[in-house]
């Protein structure tokens, strides 16, 4: 189906024709026709706007799922909140309360809540919406562990090859410098990450995380990388809320990007891109205070 298909249908029954979803409309969708909305245009993002700003509750855009605005472990105010409504004071306080969490407790995760993270993740943005997510959920510890094994394989065979001072040269010298720029930036500290989890027990990529969502991206998402880490901002926050940690585990990333094989262990077909990996789990840390942060540079034109 051609994403952009409309699926916008309105009861002419209900409508009193005050043009507001015309106004709204990111797709010129909709037109006013004797008084009445009637839907005109053969495109739609299915963003929602014409539904949810109607007074007379006259719209159902047919592509969006009510069913994916109701949770498992809250219940949510479906009434719009207006701008400047939410107390800017809290947001903030959540979002310099957020730190990533590298000590979780044995507890696992109920796969409810992991449900209800997926559900809040997809609230975020999406280019041109395509809403082309998919979401992979590592529910156990022992999941989890299966995955970091994969992935610390593979880090142990990269830096096996970074050790190859030929090697590293050689592709240097045809002008594949990413091997040479690891071992200076990343091999030094893999290594020792690597050797605490063979010769420790140790977990120096997911810090004992009890569950983890993968995130990833369909073929027609046209901002895969953007929509992907926006819905992974989403999870973090939210994740505080509900009293669990959170940590994004960039090498599983990369890890994934560079070794093919790692994915169908996973049951993530080859042609799905994963862009964000979150651990997740209760925490096993408690902070005091709100720190800075380094300080950007700022514009103002
Ligand atoms: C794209 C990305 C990849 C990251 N990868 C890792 C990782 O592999 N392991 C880890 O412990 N933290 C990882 N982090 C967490 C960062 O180290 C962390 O966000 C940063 O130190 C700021 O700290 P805060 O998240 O507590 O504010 C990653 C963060 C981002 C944004
Ligand atoms: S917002 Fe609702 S009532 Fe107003 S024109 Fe559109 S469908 Fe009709």
């Amino acid at each position: 189906m051609n994403p952009r298909n409309v699926t916008t249908v309105v009861d002419p029954d209900k409508c009193t024709g005050c043009g507001l979803c015309l106004e709204v409309c990111p797709s010129d969708t909709l037109s006013l026709i004797n008084g009445i909305a009637v839907v005109t245009g053969e495109n739609s993002l299915s963003c929602g706007h014409c539904m949810a700003v109607c007074p007379a509750d006259a719209i159902e855009v047919k592509a969006l799922d009510t069913e994916m605005t109701s949770f498992e472990t809250f219940s949510l105010d479906k009434k719009w909140m207006n701008f400047g409504e939410f107390p800017t004071t809290d947001i903030a306080r959540l979002m310099a309360s957020r730190r990533s969490c590298r000590n979780f407790k044995t507890r696992p995760v109920e796969v409810k809540i992991l449900r209800d993270l997926i559900k809040l993740a997809i609230l975020s943005p999406s280019g041109t919406n395509s809403q082309e997510w998919t979401f992979t959920c590592l529910s156990s510890r022992q999941a989890v562990v299966d995955f970091g094994t994969s992935i610390q394989h593979f880090f142990q065979s990269l830096n096996k090859k970074a050790e190859n001072f030929f090697l590293r040269k050689g592709l240097r010298l045809v002008g594949i410098k990413a091997l040479d720029a690891y071992y200076r930036e990343y091999y030094s500290s893999v290594k020792d990450a690597m050797d605490e989890m063979e010769n420790q027990d140790i977990d120096r990529l997911f810090h004992g995380a009890t569950a983890c969502i993968l995130i990833g991206s369909g073929r027609q998402a046209s901002c895969p990388k953007e929509d992907a880490m926006l819905a992974a901002g989403n999870i973090l926050l939210a994740a505080h809320t509900m009293g669990l940690g959170s940590c994004l585990i960039g090498f599983a990333v990369e890890a994934m990007k560079a070794d093919k094989t790692i994915q169908p262990k996973i049951d993530i077909p080859k042609g799905e891109k994963i862009h964000a990996v979150i651990a997740l789990g209760y925490p096993d840390e408690t902070y005091r205070r709100i720190t800075g942060r380094k300080k950007p540079i700022i514009r103002f034109k």
